[in-house]
């Protein structure tokens, strides 16, 4: 754990903030099995779920992201793919052979894999901004789909995703007071996940919940960023919630 601006918190190991949020009742039904990265937990993840994510511990910016699969049939049985590199292997031990390659000596972690909603056939996720207010109340201040660049498995800015409107982004998969009641929900859920931190960290002012959705429209938190960029709402035509965002940072200086 390092402290960065005067009071405030930032912690950059997601294995950390996995435990934070499986050590408490409310946070860990969402979140995807997670694992610390070794040929044996693979070899299970694999077995339980077929798609898994492969990342860095200490990760930005979707920099390190694997995504590996075990393929029921055909002859190349396991295949992952990073950046838009994708290898096939046979073998399960070859496999691990060439992950151990791209991972180098660095600690990674497993997790279940999401089959994200897609928009226009590209991935897409959702981050929640939860800010604390000058009056010491969390209060959701934005929500901002992020669809990543064609053909990529990370949705991160900075690895070519795009924020955009999530009303735009749901529009192909839910529909009128459904989709009104999901959003609702979700800005509910990022103030359920701002005070799981909360209790073990007093001094969080803020809190990015990234949330994938799949399918069956299940939010599964795929990290918590605890030192979340505000300019990504500033990417939308409306600039009603980048303003807030804003308000909500300039007022917590002033207490700080
Ligand atoms: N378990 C997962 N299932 C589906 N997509 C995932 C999963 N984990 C990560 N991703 C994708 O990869 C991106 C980067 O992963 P993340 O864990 O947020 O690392 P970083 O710290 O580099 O942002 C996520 O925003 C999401 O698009
Ligand atoms: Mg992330």
């Amino acid at each position: 754990m390092t402290t960065g601006r005067k009071a405030s918190i930032f912690l950059s190991s997601k294995w950390v903030k996995t435990q934070v949020l499986l050590q408490d009742p409310k946070g860990k039904r969402y979140v995807p099995d997670t694992r610390r990265f070794g040929s044996a937990s693979l070899k299970s993840m694999l077995e339980r779920y077929h798609m898994v994510y492969i990342k860095p511990e200490r990760g930005t910016h979707g920099i390190g992201v694997i995504r590996a699969e075990q393929v029921r049939e055909g002859k190349q049985r396991y295949k992952y793919q990073y950046n838009k590199i994708t290898r096939t292997y046979e073998t399960f031990d070859a496999f691990v052979t060439g992950l151990r390659g791209a991972i180098g000596g660095k600690s990674y972690l497993i997790q279940k894999g999401i089959h994200l909603l897609k928009y226009q056939g590209r991935r897409f996720d959702i981050r929640i901004m939860v800010q604390k207010s000058s009056t010491g109340k969390w209060e959701t201040t934005g929500i901002i789909g992020r669809a990543a660049a064609p053909g990529k498995i990370v949705t991160n800015y900075h690895s070519g995703g795009r924020p955009m409107s999530i009303d735009l982004l749901l529009a192909a998969h839910v529909h009128g007071e459904k989709k009104k009641a999901l959003i609702q929900e979700l800005y509910r859920f990022g103030v359920t996940i701002a005070k799981v931190y909360q209790k073990k960290y007093p001094n969080f002012r803020q809190i990015g919940v990234d949330v994938g959705l799949d399918a069956s429209l299940t939010p599964w938190i795929i990290e918590v960023n605890t030192s979340p960029d505000p300019y990504i709402f500033n990417q939308l035509k409306d600039k009603s919630m980048y303003r807030k965002v804003m308000s909500f940072r300039r007022a917590q200086r002033k207490v700080t």
